[in-house]
């Protein structure tokens, strides 16, 4: 019986790059999208930037541009950098359009009509300088209690204590440095704990992981919470009809934004969304999520669905977080790899062959260990799969590219086809490490095969001309099943593979054993992961030193930090650290790097060329003749654009706010700095 299924990613914020946790989210998605339509389904797959929300408005400002012409250029590389991981989405649209405006005012009002909408006044800290309310994390001062400096919102980084922004002492807002004064306005909540008994219901009718509806009955004991879904202007989202100055809080509408993003393609096709989503629908719906965003998923849009009349979600998918080296992916450490960094050094499908090998059903984290990924990715795709191809296929060639029609190993072609509905429950079940485990033992066995009949040795021998070619043909047929198999993994290497096999491979049945007929010449379809290439993209993603930047999503799940000090080091490690005076003698713009500067280097005689992450807040021309202080016995670092020897010192926490330490008039180039 063909499958109506309607699935989703998480819908990433319009307020920065996609990064290798975006990536591994949607590569999750995409195999089991593709794993869906390889199987006969009929499988869709939405998707949309998630553009309202403060952040987004901020950042805009920033740029100097209007919040649209900002989400509009973030779409776009959002889409690129997709398009090139093979995320084959049946549509991406944004939560600001028309659609989505539309759907948010219609659930909205029949939220309101079934009384699920209360009005009440609270006291909010606000900035009277911007005129804007503060969320917590855009307030900085003192701890109350351990009176540590410059710690954010609502809890202290340093002694953990929580309090209320306004009980930090000397507060400061983070965006105009002015102190934040109380002030009241009306807000529109959602009346969760009108739903408390269906939640409780919901999320044990097997829509979610176990440990996933373990953690949401915590929050359904410790008693829900009305949900505060209203923002004061000013704010960059959708007017709350009938009222002035207010908008739809970011999670409101984000959600919404799935459904909106397949009615912009329904509609554009005559169909219509509502077959998707009315209570009685058969459609299939998957919603694939991160770990941090589950509250949203499992307790307010079962809820508001569930209120507004419309069908709840099939089942919520959610995945643990990319870790890298075993930590947390860090800046500093070259290990936030953007997905445009990765494409610039790495074939894509390494990763998700990688992630595939590495997901399970489970809400654990992902680590992606370099080395393991280079020795695992040889091994199991170069090693073993393509080396099937590439060790039989020269003497098909020999017999004019023809198959035999012999089938040489039942015993292991029956293994072959057996091991394909224990693969494909894997996938079904999202346990993509069991199904390439079972794929690479298939391929164990299929080499092992090979090694044991020897078809170099019978290429040799006379009147073993049909052996032969039964043998490799056999290979190439085991091959076939292992691509088939992988195709949901690795739709480009497998489009290759197509290309040399001459046929289009399809899993909506059992594998037939194919014999008699003509192959093409084969070609290598997959290189080795070269080191260099890794460690080259760890050193580009190095090169942003806006890493003390305090992350500023736009949820309550977002605790922005000051870098902590650095643990205490004696004076004999300072003093290896060679700092002095450099003149810049010349700074210019890097053609082809978006954060970059070259910097030309007076060391009071010796010349230092230094490549900078200070762009995007120096124009080069201004820096030409002053002084800085430049690291000057720091190893040069090979990076894309050339040698860069020494590092100057700045800091700021990004974007516009770099601030390039100067000293006082008067030292000179060359002197050493203590
Ligand atoms: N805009 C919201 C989602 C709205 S959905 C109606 C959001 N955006 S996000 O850009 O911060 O995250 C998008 C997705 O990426 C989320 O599912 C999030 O969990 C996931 N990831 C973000 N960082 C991640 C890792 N380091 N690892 C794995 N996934 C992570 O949240
Ligand atoms: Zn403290």
């Amino acid at each position: 019986m063909t499958r109506k299924i309607l699935v989703t990613s998480a819908l990433p914020y319009a307020n920065s790059d996609l990064h290798l946790g975006h990536i591994l989210e949607q590569t999750q998605t995409d195999i089991w999208v593709r794993f869906q339509q390889l199987r006969g389904h009929d499988c869709t797959y939405f998707c949309a930037d998630d553009a309202h929300g403060t952040a987004i408005m901020l950042k805009a400002e920033e740029k100097g541009i209007s919040a649209e012409e900002h989400i509009a250029n973030i779409k776009r590389d959002h889409e690129q950098v997709s398009r090139d991981f093979h995320i084959k989405f049946t549509n991406f649209h944004t939560t600001h359009s028309e659609e989505n405006r539309e759907l948010s005012y219609l659930i909205y009002e029949r939220l309101k009509t079934n009384g699920h909408i209360a009005t009440r006044s609270i006291t909010q800290a606000y900035d009277p300088e911007k005129e804007l309310f503060l969320a917590d994390r855009y307030i900085k001062g003192t701890c109350p209690k351990c009176k540590s400096e410059d710690q954010y919102g609502d809890n202290c980084e340093k002694c953990g204590a929580t309090y209320s922004p306004m009980d930090l002492i000397n507060p400061k807002s983070a965006i105009s440095g002015a102190t934040p004064i109380a002030k009241e306005s009306e807000h529109f909540f959602f009346t969760l704990p009108a739903f408390s008994d269906f939640l409780k219901t919901w999320t044990r009718a097997g829509h979610l992981q176990d440990e996933v509806a373990n953690k949401m009955a915590e929050w359904l004991d410790g008693g829900l919470q009305e949900w505060d879904i209203s923002r004061d202007a000013p704010y960059f989202g959708f007017e709350i009809p009938n009222q002035s100055n207010k908008f739809f809080y970011v999670w409101l509408d984000a959600p919404i934004g799935y459904i909106a993003s397949l009615k912009h393609y329904a509609d554009a096709r005559g169909e219509d969304w509502l077959d998707y989503w009315k209570p009685d629908s058969t459609t299939e719906v998957y919603h694939f999520i991160g770990k941090d965003i589950v509250n949203f998923h499992a307790l307010f849009w079962p809820a508001m669905l569930h209120s507004a009349k419309l069908r709840t979600p099939t089942k919520i998918c959610v995945h643990g977080f990319v870790t890298v080296n075993g930590t947390k992916m860090s800046k500093s450490r070259g290990t936030f790899i953007n997905g445009k960094t990765y494409l610039e050094y790495l074939n894509p499908e390494y990763l998700r062959y990688y992630f595939a090998a590495k997901l399970t059903s489970n809400v654990d984290d992902i680590d992606l260990n370099l080395e393991d990924f280079i020795q695992r990715v040889n091994s199991d795709l170069v090693g073993k799969v393509v080396n099937i191809a590439s060790r039989t296929a020269k003497f098909i060639q020999n017999a004019g590219g023809v198959l035999s029609t012999e089938i040489a190993n039942a015993d292991l072609w029956k293994q072959a086809v057996d091991a394909g509905e224990t693969i494909a429950a894997h996938y079904e079940a999202r346990d993509f490490s069991k199904a390439m485990r079972d794929i690479m033992a298939l391929a164990d066995a299929a080499n092992e095969y090979i090694a044991a009949e020897e078809p170099w040795k019978l290429a040799k021998q006379a009147g073993a001309e049909a052996k032969t070619q039964a043998v490799c043909t056999m290979g190439i047929n085991v091959f076939r099943a292992l691509l088939t198999y992988l195709k949901p993994v690795l739709p480009a290497m497998t489009a290759e593979a197509e290309k040399f096999l001459g046929e289009t491979l399809d899993w909506a049945a059992p594998i037939q054993f194919r014999s008699g007929d003509k192959i093409n010449e084969f070609k290598p379809l997959m290189t080795r992961v070269e080191k260099e290439k890794v460690d080259a993209m760890v050193e580009a993603s190095k090169e942003v030193i806006a890493n003390l930047k305090p992350k500023t999503g736009d949820s309550p799940k977002a605790t922005p930090v000051n870098e902590p000090i650095a643990p205490e080091i004696e004076f004999d490690d300072f003093a290896k650290v060679d700092l002095r005076i450099a003149l810049i003698a010349n700074a210019e713009h890097v053609e082809g790097s978006d954060k970059l500067l070259r910097l030309t280097l007076d060391l009071g005689g010796e010349t230092r060329n230094v490549f900078s992450g200070i762009k995007s807040a120096y124009d080069p021309k201004d820096l030409i003749g002053k002084l800085t202080i430049v690291v000057a016995n720091l190893k040069p670092r090979k990076m894309k654009f050339g040698m860069s020897e020494g590092m100057v010192l700045a800091a700021g926490p990004g974007d516009k706010e770099i601030y390039l330490l100067e000293p006082h008039a008067g030292a000179k180039p060359g002197q050493r700095v203590m």
